[in-house]
């Protein structure tokens, strides 16, 4: 699957239905389907009028977006961050989630915040906090040490230096149909579908890039 321009739409790695009933199948099918999608051609959209940036990874692209002149600079950042943070959201979910007892990701955790009881509380009071439209994370600096943090919008962690770990999203597109204005809710049944292997995996490569 392609990197760069015409990214594709990359498809759910389970079915619609499997992550019930802590998200439901309507909700997963209209976030994957159609908001995504329409992330993904916008940006395709804007960088079809721009050949020096369609050999651009989402990466590059996301980390170079606040340097692009001024016409495009607010789109790029826009919808190459939706198609980043949701493929990233995608991937962090699973059917078959399992808190984590041990390992490298757990360790750090128990570390930072003393115990994963409070890393949970600090993570769903930041997502229920965020006000309006974002993502909350969890990520590491430079020096490895994790964080809790906040994004608004499209934005993404990398802008800050910060390597992610672990995503929420809580735009209201994310939990509307089935838990309405109930965000917290959302977010207790969201712990409990989380892809902890992608986790340590992605806490494993923000090490090794830095090795
Ligand atoms: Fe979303």
């Amino acid at each position: 699957m392609n990197n760069h321009y015409p990214f594709e739409l990359v498809p759910l790695p389970y079915a619609y239905d499997a992550l019930e009933p802590y998200i439901d199948a309507e909700t997963m099918a209209l976030h994957h389907d159609k908001h995504l999608r329409t992330y993904v051609d916008n940006l395709n959209t804007v960088l079809s009028g721009c050949p020096p940036l369609q050999d651009m990874t989402l990466e590059e692209l996301v980390a170079c977006s606040d340097r692009l002149p001024d016409q495009i600079r607010e789109k790029v950042k826009n919808n190459a961050g939706g198609v980043y943070n949701h493929n990233l959201y995608f991937s962090l979910m699973s059917p078959a989630s399992k808190l984590p007892q041990s390992g490298n990701l757990y360790d750090a955790i128990i570390r930072c915040f003393g115990s994963f009881d409070e890393f949970k509380k600090r993570l769903l009071a930041t997502a229920l906090a965020r006000f309006g439209s974002g993502y909350a994370w969890l990520a590491t600096f430079a020096n490895g040490r994790l964080t809790v943090v906040s994004t608004a919008n499209q934005d993404v962690v990398t802008a800050a230096g910060l390597c992610p770990i672990l995503l929420v999203d809580v735009w209201e597109h994310a939990y509307y149909l089935r838990y309405q204005n109930r965000r917290a809710e959302y977010l207790e049944n969201w712990f409990q579908v989380i892809n902890w292997p992608a986790a340590q995996l992605n806490y494993y490569n923000c090490f090794c890039r830095r090795l």
